[in-house]
C-alpha cells in the first residue's frame, strides 16, 4: 500500500516541478499570505457544534428538514427557511421559491456560515422568498439509499453527472409540489452550477421550471483551472484505480493525496494548521482580506462535508480533455456506457432557462477563460457580472465579509426582473 502512495507522490512531484507559471505564482502568493497573514484561528465559536437546523433556529428563523428520494434511490435531506423571522402574509400567488445548491465538499450549512445579517438564505427569507437548500448525494446530510449502504462501493459510483440527472430534478419536483409554485429561482455555487448545467442538458423539460438561474462561480469547462485539482489531472485514471484499490470511494480529506496537496500549499511552520489541512482551502485558495477569522472555526467544522472520489476525478478529466463531457470510463467502459470510445459532450444548447453568471478574478476553479467559453455557448445568458474585487475567490461567494455590497445586493435587484 505504501509503495503505491510513494509511486503516486513521485509522479505528482515530478509534475509539480513543471507546473505552469500561473499556477506556481498563485501557490506562491498563497504561501506568502498564509505566512504573513497576521492572525491566529480562534478556537471558540459556539456555532461550530450546530448543524444546519440548529444554526437556523439559533438565529430565530423558522427551520424545516425534508427528505427526498431520487429516482435512483438516494435519500437526500434538504433544509428550508419558509419565511423571515417575523411571518408576514404571503403575497397573492404565494412566496416565490428559491433553491440554493452548494458546491463540491460543501453542504446546506455553507450558505449560512457568514454572519446572520450577511448570509444569503436569511437575506432572501427577509426579502419574501421561500428558501430551500439542497444537499447533494454523498454529503454529510445525504448518505442514505433505499437499498445500498454507504459502506458499499456501488453507493459511491456517482459524480455530478448523477446529481444533475437525478438530484436536481428531484429537488425541483419536490419544492414545486410542496409550495404549489410553477417555477423557482435556482442558485448554484461551483458544483451546484455544474449539477444544473448537466441536469438541464440531460433533462431539458426542466428548463421551463426555472425562473432564473444565478450561477455563482460557474464551473463546466475546467481546462484552465488553477486549483491543485489540476495537479492530479494527468493521473486521474491512476488515482481512481488507486483509491478503488484502497476501497476509498468516498472522498475523505485525510488521505495521503490531500496531505500531499496540503504540503504544496502550506509551509510546515505555518501557524494556521486548520487551513493547511482543510481540503476546501487547498482546492479553492485563500483570501485573508475577505475571510472573517472569527467565523473560521464554524467553517472548518462543517467543511468539507464529503462527496465521492468520482466527482473530483470527473473534474480532473475535464482538465485533460478540455471538454465539458460525461465521465470517462476508459475505452471499453465508454463503449459499454455510451456505445462509443470517447464520452459524449454535454449539450449545453439545451440549457434554455435564463442564466446569470457571477464570476471573479481570483477564482481558481471558475477561471475567466473557462467561464467566458461557457458564456458564449449559453442559449439564454441574461447577465455576466464580474465581482468588483480583485482578490475575491471561489469561497468568497459564500463567506466574504463584503459579500452583500460586492454581490448579493446586485443579485437581489436583478432577480426582481424575472
Ligand atoms: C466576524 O464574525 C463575527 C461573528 O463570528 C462578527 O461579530 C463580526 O462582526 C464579523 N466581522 C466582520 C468584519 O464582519
Amino acid at each position: 500500500m505504501k509503495l503505491y502512495v510513494a509511486l503516486l507522490v513521485t509522479l505528482l512531484g515530478v509534475h509539480i516541478s513543471g507546473t505552469p507559471v500561473e499556477l506556481q505564482r498563485m501557490i506562491d502568493d498563497t504561501h506568502r499570505e498564509m505566512l504573513t497573514g497576521n492572525f491566529m484561528v480562534p478556537h471558540a465559536n459556539e456555532d461550530k457544534d450546530l448543524d444546519t437546523m440548529g444554526l437556523i433556529k439559533k438565529y430565530g428563523y423558522p427551520a424545516e428538514e425534508h427528505t427526498i428520494t431520487t429516482a435512483d434511490g438516494y435519500i437526500l435531506t434538504v433544509h428550508r427557511i419558509p419565511h423571515g423571522r417575523v411571518e408576514t402574509p404571503p403575497p397573492e400567488g404565494g412566496r416565490p421559491v428559491v433553491w440554493l445548491q452548494h458546491g463540491l465538499m460543501c453542504s446546506s450549512s455553507d450558505w449560512i456560515m457568514n454572519t446572520v445579517e450577511k448570509a444569503l438564505p436569511y437575506r432572501l427569507a427577509e426579502a419574501g422568498y421561500d428558501v430551500w437548500m439542497g444537499n447533494a448525494r454523498g454529503n454529510t446530510y445525504s448518505k442514505g439509499h433505499v437499498t445500498l449502504s454507504n459502506k458499499e462501493e456501488q453507493f459511491w459510483q456517482f459524480s455530478w453527472h448523477e446529481m444533475g440527472m437525478y438530484d436536481v430534478p428531484a429537488f425541483i419536483d419536490y419544492a414545486l409540489d410542496v409550495t404549489g409554485q410553477k417555477d423557482l429561482y435556482y442558485f448554484g455555487h461551483s458544483m451546484g452550477t455544474t449539477m444544473f448545467f448537466t441536469g438541464m442538458s440531460l433533462r431539458p423539460e426542466y428548463n421551463s421550471k426555472i425562473r432564473l438561474m444565478n450561477a455563482f462561480a460557474p464551473v463546466a469547462f475546467t481546462e484552465h483551472m488553477i486549483s491543485p485539482i489540476k495537479l492530479i489531472a494527468p493521473f486521474s485514471a491512476s488515482i481512481e484505480w488507486l483509491l478503488n484499490f484502497f476501497k476509498a470511494w468516498e472522498f475523505l480529506p485525510s488521505n495521503e493525496i490531500m496531505d500531499f496537496l496540503g504540503a504544496t500549499i502550506c509551509h510546515e511552520e505555518s501557524l494556521i494548521q486548520g487551513l493547511c489541512s482543510n481540503v476546501v482551502f487547498i482546492l479553492c485558495g485563500f483570501n485573508s482580506e475577505q475571510l472573517n477569522t472569527t467565523q473560521l472555526p464554524v467553517i472548518l467544522t462543517h467543511t468539507p462535508a464529503g462527496s465521492s472520489v468520482r466527482s473530483l476525478v470527473h473534474y480532473a478529466q475535464g482538465v485533460n480533455s478540455g471538454e465539458f463531457r460525461m465521465y470517462n470510463h476508459g475505452k471499453a467502459g465508454n463503449l459499454l456506457h455510451y456505445g462509443q470510445e470517447e464520452p459524449p459532450n454535454y449539450d449545453v444548447s439545451k440549457i434554455t432557462a435564463p442564466v446569470a453568471f457571477y464570476w471573479s478574478e481570483n477564482d481558481w476553479l471558475g477561471v475567466k477563460a473557462d467561464v467566458y467559453r461557457l458564456a458564449e455557448l449559453m442559449p439564454n445568458l441574461v447577465r455576466k457580472y464580474r465581482v468588483p474585487h480583485d482578490k475575491f475567490n471561489h469561497q468568497d461567494f459564500l463567506w466574504a465579509i463584503d459579500s452583500p455590497s460586492l454581490l448579493y445586493e446586485t443579485v437581489e435587484d436583478f432577480m426582481k426582473r424575472f
